[in-house]
């Protein structure tokens, strides 16, 4: 009896105190959290308002891309930006003359085309040496870049086909030099980056894919 009294008197104390064991949080998604907030409100945007993105902003999303979990930590990954308004017209300008006749060639006519990179003002180029897993690694920097633009304002979308149908063919020889990547290293995904001027809904997902197993 003594001791139950001892144990209450201590546990009053420790409640008065502030220091009382927690009940352990129920870490439930909701609209407080931001991380959540952020990754469920991305979108890919292909409007962008006519502004450029401070190099400080581009700088801190680069640095997220670069902390991505990537296999065994080998980092056999190369980032290349480009901002110059020159280098973007001229590869789309290029792109289009090379589309001439082929079925990519509506998009370039398209009257909210601006240019071949969803329109945005500046692109991250993610290029990795191949191998097993770096298309992996690719994805999951790009994830991180795009989360933490969201996070500062900014919008993304990531693309593939300007890289697969321009950039890795002849017609894009001279530009995907100008990129410079090192040896053995080549693009595999590009991320449109600027402030966005849409707000597109959400795509619908399926979540039957989850299945907790027993
Ligand atoms: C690997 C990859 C390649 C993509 N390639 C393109 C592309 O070439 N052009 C484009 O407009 N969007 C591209 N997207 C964006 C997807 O279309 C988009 O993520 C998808 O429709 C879901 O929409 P959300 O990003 O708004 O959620 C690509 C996305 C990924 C992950």
């Amino acid at each position: 009896m003594r001791k139950i009294f001892m144990a209450a008197a201590i546990y009053l104390m420790a409640v008065s105190c502030g220091t009382a064991p927690q009940a352990p949080e129920q870490n439930v998604a909701n609209d407080k959290n931001e991380v959540i907030e952020t990754i469920l409100s991305r979108r890919s945007i292909r409007a962008y308002k006519d502004q450029a993105v401070p190099k400080e902003l581009l700088d801190q999303v680069l640095e997220c891309g670069v902390y991505a979990a990537n296999a065994i930590n080998a980092q056999q990954w190369e980032v290349r930006v480009v901002m110059s308004e020159e280098w973007i017209n001229s590869a789309t300008a290029a792109a289009k003359e090379a589309a001439k006749g082929t079925p990519t060639e509506a998009q370039f006519n398209d009257p909210s085309f601006k240019n071949l990179f969803r329109n945005a003002p500046a692109v991250i180029f993610i290029g990795h040496k191949p191998g097993a897993y770096t298309p992996v690694d690719c994805g999951l920097m790009a994830g991180n870049i795009m989360l933490a633009a969201k996070s500062l304002g900014l919008g993304t979308v990531c693309m593939a086909s300007p890289v697969r149908t321009f950039l890795l063919t002849e017609a894009g020889a001279s530009h995907l030099t100008s990129l410079g990547f090192s040896e053995g290293y080549e693009p595999l995904i590009c991320i449109g980056i600027g402030y966005p001027d849409e707000e597109p809904a959400a795509k619908p997902r399926n979540m039957e894919v989850i299945k907790y197993v027993e």
